[in-house]
């Protein structure tokens, strides 16, 4: 464990803790305050974060800033975006158990330094390692669970959105209702 930001970035971006760290072009840390109490959790790193060291600025990382933006958040002023994997699987692929259990430990140091009262898993593969390992995510995403202090929420993956804009109504739902939980709970933002 790491007791500060810039030593854990440092020791993450060394990484060579699984196959994914021969194939990155850049090791995806996360972005955002390192103080903000909203933490959003994706699953890993496409294409365009690959290239850009940045998570979620493909197509659907556009789509999540708008999200964003209708409920007055800002991936670079009051909320802190990571991925529970940091460097991207080939062809998008789902990250296998052994990539996300070698990664998992920088996310869980990340989210002790950020002590987040509020995590949103985006995706199921996030909400399945997060929250719940049976979580269905078409039935499940908007519920609230609290544990040890922290309110944890899953919504669809952005992507998931994009293939299938019916899904958008109810992802917009849980967006107005992390509103209304961030207010509930006087987190300012
Ligand atoms: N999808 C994710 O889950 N994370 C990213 O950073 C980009 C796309």
């Amino acid at each position: 464990m790491y007791d500060n930001w810039e030593a854990l970035e440092s020791a993450c971006r060394a990484c060579q803790g699984c196959d994914l760290a021969q194939s990155r072009t850049n090791l995806v840390f996360g972005v955002g305050n390192p103080n903000a109490k909203i933490l959003f959790i994706g699953e890993g790193p496409g294409e365009q974060e690959d290239l850009k060291g940045e998570p979620f600025v493909g197509r659907s990382g556009q789509l999540l800033d708008k999200y964003l933006a209708a409920i007055d958040l800002d991936r670079h002023k009051n909320i802190y975006i990571a991925n529970i994997v940091k460097c991207r699987p080939p062809h998008n692929r789902d990250p296998l158990p052994e990539e996300q259990e070698h990664c998992i430990g920088w996310l869980r140091n990340q989210t002790a330094l950020l002590r987040p009262k509020i995590l949103v898993c985006l995706g199921r593969i996030a909400a399945q390692r997060i929250i719940d390992p049976k979580l269905r995510i078409t039935r499940e995403h908007g519920q609230w669970s609290e544990y040890h202090g922290v309110w944890r929420m899953a919504t669809l993956h952005p992507a998931a959105l994009l293939r299938d804009p019916r899904k958008k109504e109810g992802a917009f739902a849980d967006f107005l209702s992390l509103r209304d939980k961030i207010q509930e709970l006087g987190i300012e933002i």
